[in-house]
């Protein structure tokens, strides 16, 4: 497909999301595909594309929700993911987080410690409601990524031992308030190894047989999300191998497998458009100033994360330069020694892959306005998202403003 992206920065106006909604469908229907020897349902995270139009989309292909706060649940059913197809994950919930979730009726509350599964079960008594849950089992294994999104070691806050997890399952049995239905694991995000995943589901089974011995049959099981994609050069984990290895992990076992991806349904759908204001140099170092900043698109400044970087339709020689916003931090750059040919005001820069975790992880920081946000499907484009502006930046203050 051939798009003029200048002609939709022009249109949108900098810096601006836009999505390819025809890669979302091809990611999530070759996903699906590889599950298809086996009942399975795949619940996208939402918290790495949250965008309505975006759940929606996947809601039409028949995708569920893996949601981590209420606000996540509200989303997830307004855009028209069936309420069966939803899970409430997450290392802490509020009581009336459990309450709303429980009174939406959803599929299940996945639980990440013994101390969550007591409050959940009071909220239930008092809605005399049974809770449907699982539980989130920290399998032990590293899943060699980024440090900061790694989360199945003991070291991480997330989920609870295999020996807990067994008692809880015998707790939550006996209660007259709850349903244990699910098993989960997730070991981290960006995973590109296929044995850590294979090991854990191989745990995880063997403790799923192991409560099928006390008569606590479960029927979902949970992978987790953490499929990684390719930034740069990575070498990913093929869905047909991804699939099949949870395939043998299970094997024998009548479950259903769910998983959570988040970035491989939309990292790569998405690209982060950006307006060069100047150049400059300090010192013999180059610098390309645009008109957007970390505030809009945090993951290189957060966890120096690598984002392939182009200027649009702009010919010349390429030398490096370090591509920077209007943020007062030194930390506020998209990419360091980028080569890039000589720019002027107004050239359109791209900053690709950035579909995940990058609107949803957005701040105001320095009072800078939310992009909007563009989806494109069969060779149309539609604004999704709005620009913020300053107005519902300050709308929330403006009533109580005392001078
Ligand atoms: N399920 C659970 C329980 C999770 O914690 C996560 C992500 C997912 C599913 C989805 O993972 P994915 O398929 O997207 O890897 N902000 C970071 C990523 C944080 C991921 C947190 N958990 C980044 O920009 O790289």
């Amino acid at each position: 497909m051939n798009i003029d992206y200048k002609a939709l920065a022009q249109k949108y106006g900098t810096p601006l999301y836009i999505y390819d909604f025809d890669y979302i469908a091809h990611r999530y229907m070759t996903l699906k595909d590889a599950f298809a020897g086996k009942k399975s349902m795949i619940n996208y995270a939402v918290k790495a594309n949250s965008n309505l139009s975006v759940i929606a989309h996947l809601a039409k292909l028949g995708a569920g929700a893996d949601c981590v706060s209420i606000g996540e649940v509200r989303r997830a059913l307004i855009a028209g993911i069936d309420k069966y197809k939803i899970i409430f994950s997450g290392v802490g919930k509020r009581d009336e987080e459990i309450r709303e979730s429980l009174e939406k009726d959803i599929l299940m509350i996945n639980l990440e410690s013994e101390a969550e599964m007591k409050r959940v079960e009071m909220v239930a008594r008092k809605l005399g409601k049974e809770a449907r849950i699982s539980i989130r089992v920290n399998p032990n294994i590293d899943p060699q990524t980024h440090p900061y999104i790694s989360t199945g070691l003991h070291e991480n806050k997330f989920g609870v031992e295999i020996e807990l997890a067994k008692r809880m399952y015998i707790y939550a049995k006996k209660s007259e308030f709850l349903n244990p239905l699910g098993i989960h694991f997730h070991i981290g995000s960006q995973l590109t190894k296929l044995s850590p995943i294979q090991e854990s589901a191989t745990i995880v089974a063997d403790l799923v047989r192991s409560l099928k011995a006390i008569n606590i049959d479960i029927k979902f099981f949970d992978v987790g999300g953490g499929l990684g994609v390719v930034y740069s050069d990575e070498i990913t984990i093929a869905t047909q191998e991804y699939a099949q290895a949870i395939f043998q992990a299970t094997k024998g076992l009548d479950v259903t497998i769910l998983c959570e991806p988040g970035r491989y349904m939309v990292a790569n759908a998405g690209a982060f458009f950006t307006k060069v204001l100047y150049e400059k140099n300090n010192g013999g170092k180059r610098f390309v100033i645009v008109d957007g900043g970390m505030n809009d698109l945090i993951r290189p400044s957060l966890y120096s994360a690598y984002h392939r970087i182009e200027a649009v339709d702009v010919e010349g020689e390429k030398t490096a330069a370090d591509v920077v916003g209007p943020v007062c931090e030194s930390g506020d750059f998209f990419g360091k020694d980028v080569p890039l040919p000589p720019l002027a005001h107004n050239d359109l820069i791209v900053v690709h892959s950035s579909g995940a975790y990058g609107f949803t992880m957005a701040s105001n920081y320095n009072t800078r306005s939310k992009p909007a946000e563009v989806a494109l499907e069969g060779g149309e484009d539609k604004l999704i998202r709005q620009r913020e502006t300053y107005e519902d930046q300050v709308r929330l203050e403006l009533a109580y403003l005392q001078k």
